[in-house]
């Protein structure tokens, strides 16, 4: 999208950047595989001490200390962690003994883990693909799906998801995900800013960043309209559905899971009753 037609500004386009979108209209642009971001993003990842792209080292410690804990895992066992990132989680695991393979989106991501976690003679293994065309049959006894990446997906690639986890696991065995439920409170704000190269391109560009709020079902959007000098508009935009404990309740038992625990957030924190995350540990019926 240019918003600068034939020398002139047009300003229909412009309107797009401001404007509170459809719910789970589309991003113009893919940003997890755009080279300069992918590496950007690699390196919020890796920085222990801030909460983007993974969360902090503290926390990734204290939550694969209760996954490992809550799910038995051990070296008989065989676990998928789906959207891995850098193998962070991945490594954590394979501490275990167990047979643990990384699947993500990402080649830039992949690339590192295969590089920095592969290595030595554990067993792990790292695949760059998109875990909604995933096939697997009865192999798994854990899947892990973390940092609330469920939530990010729209209502038919969870449920595509779901299908495709189940299918994954043998019987009885436990996914585990995290989710941002209804008492999520973000700053509905819109601000506009100029970057000379950032995060989002290494060249200079203007960024409006939006959230917006959708009821029914409750969804949280972050939009990203992102105008180089050029006149190009990139709307990167990214929906969050916000769930109370029945909706994830009845969405996970409609695919074939049990929940068998709900806790506050992956650290396995006791639940409270306005949370606004759960960790939960459910299993295949
Ligand atoms: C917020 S990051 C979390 C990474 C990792 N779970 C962690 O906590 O360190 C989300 C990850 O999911 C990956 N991802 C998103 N959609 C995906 C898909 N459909 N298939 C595979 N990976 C996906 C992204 O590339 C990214 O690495």
């Amino acid at each position: 999208m240019n918003i600068i037609e034939n020398g002139k500004m047009n300003f229909e386009a412009l309107k797009k950047a401001t404007e509170k979108p459809e719910l789970y209209e589309i991003s113009t642009h893919k940003f997890w595989d755009d080279p300069h971001i992918a590496k950007q993003m690699l390196r919020a990842h890796l920085n222990p001490e801030i909460d983007a792209a993974s969360k902090t080292r503290t926390t990734i410690d204290l939550e694969t200390k209760f996954i490992i804990k809550s799910t038995g895992m051990n070296n008989n066992m065989s676990v998928i962690d789906l959207g891995c990132g850098p193998g962070l989680y991945v490594d954590e695991f394979a501490r275990t003994g167990a047979n643990v393979i990384g699947v993500d989106l990402s080649a830039n991501s992949i690339e590192y883990a295969k590089r920095n976690i592969q290595i030595g003679n554990k067993k792990v293994s790292f695949c760059e693909m998109n875990y909604l065309d995933m096939d697997y049959e009865d192999v798994f006894d854990v899947a892990t799906l973390i940092y609330y990446d469920f939530c990010a997906l729209n209502i038919q690639d969870q449920s595509r998801l779901l299908h495709k986890v189940h299918k994954a696991l043998k019987q009885g065995g436990q996914f585990v995900l995290d989710v941002f439920t209804e008492y999520q409170q973000s700053d509905m704000s819109q601000s506009v800013d100029f970057e000379n190269g950032g995060f989002w391109s290494n060249q200079p560009y203007w960024i409006c960043k939006s959230a917006f709020m959708f009821s029914e079902p409750k969804v949280e959007c972050f939009q990203y309209a992102i105008i180089d000098e050029t006149g190009t508009m990139k709307l990167i935009r990214v929906f969050h559905r916000l769930f109370s404990l029945n909706e994830i309740q009845d969405l996970l038992a409609k695919h074939g899971f049990k929940v068998e625990k709900v806790f506050n957030n992956l650290k396995g924190q006791p639940l409270e009753s306005d949370s606004n995350t759960y960790g939960i540990v459910a299993s295949k019926i």
